[in-house]
């Protein structure tokens, strides 16, 4: 029987919320045999700080590079703001991104036809979108130097960030972006600001040599600004989406309400070596502790798991398969609830998600 091993590091907000309902489906997968499945817990953000004074303890990076896949919760809260950009709990996220190396995050925005009417956007609009967003994760005006705030001689205070890209580092991410396009609808739309930024026109002359190596992929290039308008106006003309961070943040936070939800978006950051799996909205700490935080972004980021790093993708079909079916019967959190469904809590929804993959294995 194989075995692997997993740190779940809940975070903060609603994090443990949206864990413990993951957790649930990892045990049912463990309890189910063919798999043995060793999970431990570890401490990232906010609660970490609270607890060892950093937001990513030494022991957390030693636990993330021994086992096989990390899956994280959220980080952040409006307790922590205070503090210094250095410890506060999203730093801890940055840093294990960073440390582990995971440069490509994909972040997959499919709409399930169940939540058609749940976005903000027309129907029409909206029906058919299934785009793979490929974040550039560990590198650009993330990272780069200098960076901070400093006091000039005037008093006046002068802020800078720095965006920073080398050739290696598009090559990777462009690399990735054209394997999964490959495996999709082989047309790969890579977004830039060539138009006014150097270190993004050097973006897109290394995308467009490294496309030379994926002949079957249709590349296309877009400015960030008219691809923040295309995403809205007609979101079928994507297939796979490539970008550095920052745009990758904020895109994918757009591509989100494609589907309905920002909680419905899992993701995946992968590094040479290591794989965390995360939803891709935060700790939402206006509604921590109440039970209402759809744990489906967990749920399908565990899916993402097996798939791509467990070497289980069978098992990840059965889960996408079970929360079909949940959307199916009209469950609903509150941030995909629409008159006619049925409004349910976190737990109610996890539990639901349980009870369609025991059936789906009869
Ligand atoms: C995300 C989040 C993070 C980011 C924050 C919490 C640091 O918005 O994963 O998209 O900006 O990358
Ligand atoms: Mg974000």
């Amino acid at each position: 029987m194989s075995k692997k091993s997993i740190l779940l590091l809940p975070g903060d907000g609603i994090g443990p919320e949206i864990m413990a309902e993951a957790r649930k489906i990892l045990e049912w997968v463990a309890s189910r045999g063919g798999v043995a499945l060793h999970m431990e817990e570890g401490l990232i953000g906010g609660i970490a700080y609270d607890q060892t004074g950093h937001p990513l303890p030494e022991e957390t990076l030693t636990q993330a590079r021994r086992v096989d896949a990390v899956l994280l919760g959220a980080v952040g809260g409006p307790k922590w703001e205070p503090l210094p950009y250095e410890v506060r709990p999203e730093r801890g996220l940055l840093g294990i991104r960073k440390s582990l190396d995971l440069f490509c995050n994909l972040r997959p925005a499919k709409l399930f036809p169940q939540l058609v009417e749940a976005s903000t956007l027309k129907r029409e609009v909206v029906e058919g979108t299934d785009i793979m967003v490929v974040r550039e994760l560990s590198s650009g005006i993330y990272f780069g130097e200098p960076r901070g705030v400093t006091t000039l001689a005037n008093g006046e205070k002068r802020g800078v960030n720095t965006l920073v890209y080398t050739t290696r580092e598009i090559e990777r991410i462009a690399r990735s972006a054209f394997q999964v396009a490959a495996t999709r609808q082989k047309k790969l739309c890579s977004v830039d600001k060539a138009n006014v930024l150097e270190v993004t026109e050097l973006w897109r002359e290394v995308v467009t040599a490294v496309g030379k190596e994926f002949p079957d992929v249709a590349l296309s290039h877009m400015y960030v600004d008219n691809a923040a308008m295309q995403l809205i106006r007609n979101p079928r003309q994507f297939d796979v989406i490539v970008t550095t961070n920052m745009f990758g943040d904020i895109l994918s936070d757009e591509a989100s309400m494609l589907t309905g939800s920002i909680g419905m978006l899992s993701s995946a950051s992968l590094g040479e070596q290591y794989a965390l799996y995360e939803p891709i909205h935060g700790s939402a700490p206006d509604i921590a502790g109440k039970g209402v935080a759809n744990p489906l972004a967990t749920i399908l980021s565990v899916a993402m798991m097996f798939r791509h790093t467990l070497g289980l993708p069978e098992m990840a079909d059965r889960i996408e398969l079970a929360v079909n079916r949940v959307l199916d019967r009209g469950l609903r959190t509150p941030d995909i609830f629409q008159p006619g469904t049925q409004k349910v809590g976190t737990v109610a929804m996890g539990d639901a998600v349980l009870a369609a993959l025991s059936e789906s294995l009869l």
